[in-house]
């Protein structure tokens, strides 16, 4: 007890001197000496928990080939007994190129497996983590402000929607934000309406960013927006007028931010159901909806929701298309994916073929031209039950579909099908993607103009 020896008014100087103490340490954080400065920074960095993020150090991913109905079958056994494969695509067919991710801790069972099975395959990646560390170092800092947005980095949710609004209010006469309403969480789904103010003119919607691990599309979808304003090619400046443009580069922005604070690797939105999150949003749409290529348990990547239009971002995205389809005149719909360099159109949910298969098929073959003349790079085209796999309840099943949209298209951005880092796209990758899509978005644009889309 040691204020007992002392008297009264000195312990109060005590009490004071050792509270002013305190002060001066709590607001040694903004020192000015720099030793102090830099021993504090440590200090505070060993007291920071380590963030809660997924990590895949030494997750592997396999390329494998199915040879035999066998293989088939073991695939499909094997995607549903362990969580810790995560399969791109499912296993369906004899002569099938499946990638798969396998988790450190099941390597070696995994390698044991395509032995015992003799199943031919390849490591595409050793180590996904350091692919991962490496993107999130291209994205853009905290605090980078709507004039330093570019496409030589990735951009958080904020950044975008900082942009979109600066845009807005810079370029008045000609962009307008727009907001669908908001997601599960409750943020704002936007984008833009670019209108250079002729009459009459149809439009064209962008649905980017639906899977919110692809990270490519949102960069993608911010290119356009800023070719379409910026560009000074006569003819990007031509086809910018032809058309009112309403772009929307992140419909599931609660997914978008969940790989950026959570998880690299999420797809779905962040709906809670029992044990696990996320629906997958290009599986929910209401349109022959859960008829094929979609999972009934919300464990799994392509869960397609409770029921039909589900979710939240699905019904802001069919609200706002069933309201605008005839005063906007939209007439052509496009959706950014990734990876796989693909320009598809409908149908994905079974082989019947649309009425204007023949167009799309021409005009997806002259888009995918455009891009192996412009870039050298081999984009695959046709419908997307017959190009990539058969899945139900997308957002151009429905847009074409149910909305009559007649043109619509949806791409598979770069990489090739046998990615090395399947949606981890380095960020130098982003200009020459989004630059070779764009040319081909205006080829689509042209074509349908020429066969009387537009009118
Ligand atoms: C494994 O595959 C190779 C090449 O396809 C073949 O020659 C061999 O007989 C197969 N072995 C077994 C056990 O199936
Ligand atoms: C636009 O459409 C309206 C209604 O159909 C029509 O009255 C008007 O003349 C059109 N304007 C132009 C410039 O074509
Ligand atoms: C959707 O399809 C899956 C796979 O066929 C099935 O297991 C599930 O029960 C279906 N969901 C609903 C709500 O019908
Ligand atoms: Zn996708």
């Amino acid at each position: 007890m040691i204020h007992q020896w002392i008297p009264k008014p000195l312990l109060l100087l005590l009490i004071i001197a050792i509270l002013s103490d305190l002060q001066e340490s709590k607001a040694a954080s903004f020192c000015s000496k720099e030793d102090q400065c830099a021993v504090d920074e440590e200090v505070k960095q060993i007291a920071l928990p380590a963030p809660i993020q997924a990590r895949y150090d030494y997750t592997r991913i396999y390329q494998v080939e199915l040879a035999s109905d066998e293989h088939v079958r073991i695939f499909q056994a094997l995607e549903l007994a362990s969580d810790s494969c995560s399969f791109m695509g499912h296993a369906r067919v004899v002569g099938q190129k499946l990638t798969i991710m396998v988790t450190a801790a099941k390597v070696a069972d995994f390698d044991d497996l395509v032995h015992s099975y003799n199943v031919t395959h390849r490591v595409l990646n050793h180590n996904f983590q350091s692919l991962i560390d490496a993107n999130y170092r291209e994205v853009a800092p905290p605090g980078t402000t709507p004039d330093q947005f570019d496409w030589k980095r990735y951009y958080p949710l904020e950044n975008i929607y900082a942009w979109l609004e600066s845009l807005a209010k810079k370029r008045s006469d000609v962009v307008s934000l727009v907001d669908l309403g908001a997601s599960t969480q409750g943020l704002p789904i936007k984008g833009v309406r670019i209108a250079f103010g002729k009459e009459n003119l149809t439009s064209v919607f962008v649905e980017s960013g639906i899977h919110a691990r692809e990270w490519i599309a949102p960069a993608t979808a911010t290119y356009f927006i800023d070719q379409l304003l910026n560009s000074e090619d006569p003819a990007i400046q031509e086809l910018a007028r032809s058309q009112n443009w309403l772009i929307f580069p992140t419909v599931n922005p609660d997914g978008y931010r969940y790989t950026f604070e959570g998880d690299r690797m999420w797809r779905k939105n962040r709906a809670l159901f029992g044990i696990c999150r996320g629906v997958d949003l290009n599986r929910n749409f209401p349109f022959h909806w859960n008829v094929t290529g979609a999972s009934g348990d919300p464990c799994r990547y392509d869960y397609s929701g409770p029921s039909a239009g589900s979710e939240l971002e699905t019904q802001r995205i069919v609200q706002f298309l069933e309201q605008h389809i005839q005063s906007d005149r939209i007439r052509t719909f496009i959706a950014l994916h990734s990876y796989s360099q693909m320009i598809m159109f409908p149908y994905g949910h079974s082989a019947k073929r649309v009425d204007n298969y023949q167009d799309l098929t021409e005009i997806g073959q002259l888009a995918a031209q455009r891009i192996k003349d412009l870039s050298g790079r081999i984009y695959k085209s046709g419908s997307i039950y017959e190009t990539i796999y058969p899945s139900a309840g997308g957002s151009k099943d429905w847009a074409h579909g149910h909305l009559k949209i007649p043109i619509t298209f949806s791409y598979e951005l770069r990489g090739p099908a046998d990615s090395e880092d399947l949606f981890i796209l380095s960020a130098k990758e982003i200009e020459p993607t989004a630059g070779e899509a764009f040319a081909s978005l205006q080829t689509i644009v042209q074509e349908a103009g020429k066969r009387g889309y537009y009118q």
